[in-house]
């Protein structure tokens, strides 16, 4: 079916919350927004829900979940569903906000993804004298719903959607490509796009496969294909709360200390087993997206350093590209937090078209790509809720190093330095340490731009660096490696630019000191990330001597930077502007 591609761009970014109950008991309209408010780090650009009680009740509003509250009635019923928007097909209007209905007004839909063809179905529909209100692609489904049973619809839909309708007073779901997931219950279900909106009511979980269609009753739950298996999901509510701290992000940076040691709580047996599979193995590759893609690469140093052992790394958009070169004796090793990233997915659907095998580094249980995977490891970091992802990468990092000391036959020795590491992180994680990068954070938030250096093992951290201050703070920050400096990124410098210099007591160390000291002689600002002070820093930020874990302790600063950044530049921690937490679309 073919569209032009600058239209698809204009519809990439179709990433949202859903959240749907059906039960026996009556329940309230502010019960369900409770619920998708746990959902709003994955779209905050309008919102709205569709209940039945006897009559159908609609309501919708532009901006955050809170601004629908305002006009929400109360309204009792039995079934109800509800969407948290990210969208950029049409303007953010209430009309486009979901729930979008049928022309009977009788069956509501909210929906996750893009409907590629969405014009073509649109055309047939009218020329049957279908009447269309918005400019959505959603809407087309609610039509197609009224004289199509729900699987033949989601045949008809191009493009990776998930769907959930209300019609006749049972819930029907519908996946291909985003993700949803059944929390069944006692007279009542629930549905939603992760699972997040219900532990706190049950921890038995369905999650769906792409091509599942299913209707839900408050007593069952009817797929229209093969029947799927219940699992148990042992997070719980409260790892999702922000407790006392004011943001999440800030909340997830100090729980590392733990989510680091839970990292680390992996079964020996199947690390050395994987271990072996990697040294035995031919042409992998790491492969991830975003922050996870930054732990992709310092995975692949890890590697080379500890282990002696070569491991490719590439992006997942542009895996594609690599996809000759993979044979049976090949490993796709994806790391993801989400474990929803379409990219990562498209790239383990090929490497699995070349018969590799799939080894896959997880925070979600349930998600898309642990339940693709041949051998899959749960970080274990907990709910990770800021948009700006810090414990999930630190967790990668941790799971990574396990791989190549176990990979190298020195499991133990990972094992007791990442003990260690959790230990340096809980002793900087200090008021002192927050409020020196407070101090830092005033000095420069009024900066343009940021530059940050760094060589080895803690190159990919110059890059995750500049990314966490990008997108929390929206400064300009650039990372890149310290030996590129002179091929012309110095050009850049000026009278007190700010530039991050990640010096760790590693082979490297005097590299990037005089790297350090070319950029100051332009006139830069130095902030050194160090064990030791130096006199090329105009700003010292003291962090421990970790070894092969340094990228871990070097990532803490930059992670406290962004946040206090942000405060100062007036922006939301954890809701960043532009970005949702798990990009479900390619
Ligand atoms: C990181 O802070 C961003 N939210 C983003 O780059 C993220 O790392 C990327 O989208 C990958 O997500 P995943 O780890 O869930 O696959």
């Amino acid at each position: 079916m073919g569209f032009s591609k600058t239209f698809l761009t204009r519809k990439e970014f179709e990433m949202c919350g859903i959240f749907g109950i059906i039960s026996e008991n009556k329940f309230s309209s502010t019960d369900i927004l409770a619920s998708l408010k746990k959902l709003e780090y994955r779209g905050y650009d309008s919102a709205g829900i569709a209940m039945t009680g006897g009559s159908l009740y609609i309501e919708k509003s532009v901006g955050k979940i809170s601004e629908l509250e305002k006009k929400l009635k109360l309204f009792s019923g039995n079934a109800g569903i509800s969407q948290t928007r990210w969208a950029t097909t049409g303007a953010v209007t209430e009309k486009n906000a979901h729930p979008h209905l049928d022309c009977s007004k009788k069956i509501a839909v909210v929906h996750n993804g893009i409907v590629e063809n969405y014009l073509e179905l649109k055309k047939d529909l009218t020329k049957n004298g279908h009447k269309f209100e918005s400019e959505t692609d959603t809407e087309v489904i609610a039509h197609l719903l009224e004289n199509n049973a729900p699987d033949k619809v989601l045949e008809m839909l191009e493009g990776r959607n998930a769907f959930v309708a209300l019609k006749d007073g049972k819930i029907i779901v519908a996946k291909n490509g985003s993700p949803l997931a059944v929390g069944v219950g006692e007279n009542v279900n629930y549905i939603a796009s992760d699972a997040l909106p219900f532990l706190d009511k049950t921890k038995t979980v369905i999650f769906l496969e792409d091509g599942d269609v299913a209707e839900l009753t408050n007593s069952n739950i009817k797929f229209y294909g093969q029947q799927r298996e219940p699992q148990h999901i042992d997070w719980t509510i409260e790892d999702a709360k922000k407790g006392t701290y004011s943001h999440y992000l800030i909340k997830e940076i100090m729980e590392q200390p733990m989510t680091i040691n839970a990292a680390v709580a992996q079964n020996d047996e199947k690390i050395n087993e994987i271990s072996r599979m990697i040294n035995s193995s031919f042409g992998s590759f790491f492969v991830a997206c975003g922050t996870a893609s930054h732990a992709a690469l310092a995975a692949s140093y890890f590697f080379a350093k500890i282990a002696n052992k070569h491991i490719n790394f590439c992006v997942g958009s542009e895996f594609s590209s690599h996809k000759h070169f993979l044979t049976d004796k090949s490993l796709v090793i994806a790391i993801s937090q989400s474990g929803e990233s379409a990219d990562t997915l498209e790239a383990i659907k090929i490497a699995k078209e070349k018969s590799a095998k799939i080894i896959s580094i997880v925070n979600v249980p349930g998600s898309t790509i642990s339940r693709q995977s041949d051998y899959c490891f749960l970080t274990n970091a907990g709910p990770e809720i800021a948009v700006c992802s810090t414990k999930a990468f630190t967790s990668q990092l941790s799971v990574a190093l396990l791989f190549a000391y176990a990979a190298a036959g020195k499991l133990e020795e990972g094992k007791e330095l990442l003990k260690e590491t959790s230990k340096h992180v809980r002793e900087m994680l200090t008021t002192e340490f927050t409020e020196k990068i407070k101090l830092l954070s005033k000095k420069i938030a009024q900066k343009e731009h940021l530059y940050v250096i760094g060589k080895g093992f803690n190159y990919p951290i110059s890059l995750e660096t500049a990314l966490k201050i990008k997108e929390v703070s929206y400064m300009h920050a650039e990372g890149f490696a310290s030996g590129e400096l002179k091929h012309g990124v110095i050009a850049l410098i000026e009278k007190d630019t700010p530039c991050i210099a990640i010096v760790a007591n590693d082979e490297f160390k005097q590299d990037v000191l005089n790297g350090a000291a070319e950029i100051k002689l332009r006139g830069g600002y130095i902030i050194g990330v160090s064990p030791e002070n130096h006199e090329v820093f105009d700003f010292w930020l003291p962090v421990p001597d970790a070894g092969n874990a340094s990228p871990i302790v070097n990532t803490i600063p930059a992670q406290l930077l962004a946040y206090y950044l942000a405060l100062e530049r007036g922006c939301d921690p954890d809701y960043c502007r532009n970005l949702a937490k798990s990009v479900t679309v390619k």
